[in-house]
């Protein structure tokens, strides 16, 4: 079998010494190439430090705070909003203002608190002045966000408003079109559901939104 055909696992830490050691000793069996893998091996915390450290895209040079995400690691529910507000940008927390105070209440109808589900945004900066996030910045931005899924692993993901169910499925859907259908995502359930503050906006809707919170809570039980 062609050396090019076969499998080899290797592990050794990656150092300038063993590295040179390691094709030297390839050199030495006639072997002129070799392809290295990385393991996986990703953490949260790891992909947190290097979300802080983000600069791909122009909100690096307004924000005052990257909003990572926070809660439960191992959640069951991950509930996805859009972006960082004034308030998230000052504090790098997700959802703490006005909005959040409201998912906090759509929360606590499941029977849970913002600690045991995993609560997270599109974008980890803050738009100015609140703008919807563009194209390219969800571009740069959607890597963190399916990184944090294939971590967490949720039984159930929860979208707020249009751009997080958007951004998953790579589609352009009204809410209102889209709102408590239940949805497969990758193989995982997703319900989308309204926007906090649009539900600030449109108090009419509170009632639709409770009806999702009741179906998350049976399809946790579930
Ligand atoms: N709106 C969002 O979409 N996310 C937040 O974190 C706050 C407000």
């Amino acid at each position: 079998m062609p050396f090019a055909e076969q499998t080899h696992v290797m592990k050794f830490s990656v150092t300038e010494q063993n590295i040179k050691g390691f094709l030297y000793a390839l050199k030495g069996m006639g072997i002129n190439s070799y392809v290295f893998e990385r393991e996986s091996g990703l953490t949260l915390p790891f992909l947190q430090k290097t979300v802080k450290g983000c600069r791909k895209c122009p909100l690096a040079e307004t924000r005052n705070n990257v909003v990572f995400g926070e809660g439960n690691n191992n959640a069951k529910l991950m509930f996805i909003g859009e972006a960082p507000g004034e308030e998230e940008d000052v504090q790098g927390r997700p959802f703490v203002g006005k909005a959040g105070k409201l998912l906090d209440q759509l929360i606590e109808r499941i029977g849970l608190r913002r600690e045991n589900v995993y609560i997270c945004n599109v974008l980890k900066c803050r738009p100015p002045n609140n703008r919807d996030p563009e194209e390219k910045e969800i571009a740069s931005c959607k890597d963190y966000l399916l990184s944090q899924l294939e971590l967490i692993k949720p039984k159930i993901i929860c979208t707020l408003g249009r751009h997080a169910y958007n951004t998953l499925f790579d589609v352009n859907e009204r809410i209102t079109k889209v709102r408590g259908s239940l949805k497969d995502y990758k193989g995982t359930m997703l319900l989308p559901t309204y926007h906090p503050s649009f539900l600030l906006r449109n108090q009419d809707k509170i009632k639709e939104a409770w009806e999702d919170m009741e179906r998350l809570k049976q399809l946790l039980k579930g």
